[in-house]
């Protein structure tokens, strides 16, 4: 139960930062920034989202071991991906500069997810 409220709390936070790059980018006229946006919205707020629900609607699955696995490597790895887009798209880092860590982050992310789905295929119901 704990991981299902904390997904929300992180979520929630996440939506705090990205609609506030949205503002950001109607305000400036600036778009550069919209893939970040998008992620940090969607990857962020919008799957965590999800993800603390589903974990409220089976607490089988929430007291799982792999739902702890599941939001640590979700947690990390989206903030880790989402810093090292900042970076790309603000000219502070090269797309070269995003090996090793950003493929990292994605795999963390998607073994996250088979965790999820294994969750959710033995607990959820
Ligand atoms: C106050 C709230 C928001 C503002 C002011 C805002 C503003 C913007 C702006 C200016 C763009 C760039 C558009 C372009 O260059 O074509 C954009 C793109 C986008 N926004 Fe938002 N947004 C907000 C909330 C959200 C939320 C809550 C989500 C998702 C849950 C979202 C998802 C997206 C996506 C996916 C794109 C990329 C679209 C594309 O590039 O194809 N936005 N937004
Ligand atoms: C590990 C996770 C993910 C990675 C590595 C990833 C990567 C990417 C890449 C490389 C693009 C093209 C960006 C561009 O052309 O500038 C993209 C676009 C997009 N992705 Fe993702 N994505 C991930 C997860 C997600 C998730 C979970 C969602 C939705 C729930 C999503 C929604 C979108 C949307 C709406 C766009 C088009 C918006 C835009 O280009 O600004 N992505 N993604």
């Amino acid at each position: 139960m704990q991981h299902s409220r904390n997904f929300m709390l992180l979520g929630s936070l996440l939506l705090l930062v990205g609609i506030s790059v949205g503002i950001m980018m109607g305000a400036t006229g600036d778009h550069s920034l919209a893939p970040l946006h998008a992620h940090i919205n969607l990857l962020g707020f919008v799957l965590m989202t999800v993800f603390g629900l589903v974990y409220r609607s089976f607490p089988n699955m929430a007291a799982s071991g792999l739902a702890t696995l599941h939001f640590w490597l979700h947690s990390l790895g989206t903030l880790l991906l989402l810093a090292l887009l900042a970076l790309l798209l603000t000219g502070s880092i090269s797309e070269s500069a995003m090996f090793p860590l950003a493929p990292i982050s994605e795999v963390s992310i998607f073994v996250g997810i088979v965790c999820f789905v294994i969750n959710l295929f033995q607990n959820g119901k």
